[in-house]
């Protein structure tokens, strides 16, 4: 199997870095800080990084127009200006569920997004998997989840792929990109414990997965047919949370990583934890997909 050696991209001291995504018409890589609640967008040309402040834990962000982007915080969708950094409401999916918080969400190849949240701690109220339509109607897809996590989609539209983290299981859906409907349920890829949990997933133009490893200090590679691990990237943190293809020829790979939830001896062993990682893998990625209309 190829090992490989993420490089640091860029250095920061993230709580928890989270949900990369490539933005093809602006050439940037927006991520988040969840627990820092920030809203970041990195600019690999310039290797300048800016963040904007956002009112509560951020668990993701999709691009939604050329100033704009969609962004999840505690109680809902928020529309952000991404270069004043105003918000507005957009919908409202969870509010008055304290014990919750959003964790990773994704657009769907018809630009809706689908966004999943997660208990803070194991007791408390299931979290579920949303589908946000483009006028903000939303509706449950999947309910009693624990951690959602990492999803995406076949480039011929007919396949999801979905994490929620403690099950180590990525499972598949087939998907009707008409009606957003999803069936079929099964399990293409169980990670051994040794491997940590899979947390966020990209997907790359042979349609195989890459999956960051929360504790197993690398994003792997695995074939979506026959669920074994091909290819894996080593990265100098312990805790890996996402990962996307971006580059002008979208044959970069960013990782993001977690400074949080290390003994004393692994920040010591991670002094870079919490930053951004990344490599060329020899492969490309696909272009990810906005929320609302295509732009
Ligand atoms: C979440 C963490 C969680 C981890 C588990 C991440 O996406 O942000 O809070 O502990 O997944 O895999
Ligand atoms: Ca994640």
């Amino acid at each position: 199997m190829k090992a490989m050696k993420a490089k640091l991209e860029y250095k920061v001291d993230a709580q928890l870095g989270e949900g990369p995504i490539w933005n093809h018409v602006t050439g940037e890589l927006f991520w988040v800080d969840i627990d820092g609640k920030l809203l970041n967008i990195y600019n690999p040309d310039t290797k300048v990084n800016r963040s904007l402040n956002v009112p509560s834990r951020i668990g993701t962000v999709v691009p939604s127009g050329e100033k704009e982007a969609i962004i999840a915080l505690e109680d809902g969708m928020y529309k952000i200006n991404t270069e004043t950094g105003l918000i507005s409401l957009f919908s409202l999916l969870e509010a008055g569920i304290s014990e919750n918080r959003f964790n990773e969400g994704k657009c769907d190849p018809a630009g809706r997004l689908w966004v999943g949240s997660m208990k803070l701690k194991n007791e408390g109220v299931p979290a579920n998997l949303y589908m946000v339509d483009h006028d903000g109607k939303t509706s449950i897809k999947i309910d009693g989840v624990s951690i959602s996590n990492g999803i995406i989609w076949s480039s011929d539209h007919k396949i999801m792929y979905y994490v929620d983290s403690p099950t180590r299981k990525v499972r598949a859906f087939d998907f009707d990109i008409s009606t957003g409907n999803i069936a079929n349920e099964r399990v293409v890829v169980e990670l051994s414990e040794a491997d940590g949990f899979p947390d966020g997933i990209a997907i790359d133009e042979e349609g195989m997965l890459w999956i960051a490893l929360w504790g197993g200090c690398a994003v792997a590679r695995f074939n979506s047919e026959s669920g074994k691990m091909i290819a894996k990237i080593e990265v100098p943190a312990k805790n890996v949370t996402a990962c996307a293809f971006g580059g002008e020829n979208l044959d970069t790979l960013f990782i993001t990583s977690a400074s949080v939830e290390m003994s004393q001896e692994e920040c010591a062993k991670f002094p870079d934890a919490g930053s951004v990682f990344s490599i060329k893998p020899g492969v490309k990625g696909v272009r990810s997909n906005f929320f609302g209309k295509i732009i």
